[in-house]
């Protein structure tokens, strides 16, 4: 056999094989249903198995959620670092649209089409985004309007511009709204 036919046979064979592993005639014989339809609880649901009679149960007392740990972890944010360079970077790239302050107030922000100019930074939603949320809106961009940074702004200038961000914001945070000392 030449090389040129093998590899039709080959090919026929894969489409062959393709074809019959989605049919459910091949199926016979193996349970597939069994694993399909596996008896589980819905959210939300009574249950007789747990003591308090929900389908639902809080994580054992002491649980420590992933995201937690990581912000914990997480160095704590150079301020030099962020007032020069996370400045620096957010005025060559985020203020043309954002606005100096981060109010949205810019030129290109009002000559900007409806419904959806850029969002102020200093108010919610953003303002309650942590700095490694608005890192990732930097690198992965937002909406048809907001272009990716990652291939401007290292990861770094990434996280330095969401921290500065974050000092744009608690600077503009009205006295009457500063939560209460505790
Ligand atoms: C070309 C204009 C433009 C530039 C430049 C720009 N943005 Fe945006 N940005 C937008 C628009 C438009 C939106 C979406 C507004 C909306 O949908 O309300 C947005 C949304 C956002 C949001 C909100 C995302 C959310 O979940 O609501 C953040 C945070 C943000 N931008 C940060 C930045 C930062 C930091 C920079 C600089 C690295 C930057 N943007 C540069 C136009 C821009």
């Amino acid at each position: 056999m030449t090389q040129c036919t093998s590899r039709t046979v080959l090919i026929i064979a894969g489409i062959v094989l393709g074809i019959s592993g989605c049919s459910e005639r091949m199926g016979k014989g193996w349970d597939w249903n069994r694993m399909r339809n596996q008896p589980r609880y819905q959210p939300y649901r009574d249950s007789k198995f747990f003591a308090d009679g929900k389908a639902m149960q809080l994580p054992p007392a002491g649980t420590v959620s992933r995201e937690s740990i990581a912000a914990d972890s997480a160095a704590p944010p150079d301020s030099a670092l962020v007032a020069t360079r996370g400045k620096a970077q957010y005025g060559i790239y985020c203020a043309v649209c954002h606005g100096v302050r981060g109010d949205g107030n810019s030129i290109v922000a009002t000559n900007m089409a409806q419904p959806s100019p850029p969002t102020s930074l200093i108010v919610p939603p953003v303002s309650l985004m942590s700095a490694s949320i608005v890192a990732t809106v930097i690198a992965n961009g937002f909406g048809t309007r907001m272009p990716s940074f990652k291939a401007d702004l290292s990861a770094a200038d990434r996280q330095a511009v969401a921290e500065y961000v974050k000092t744009l914001q608690n600077r503009d945070l009205p006295v009457a709204a500063t939560p209460p000392h505790q």
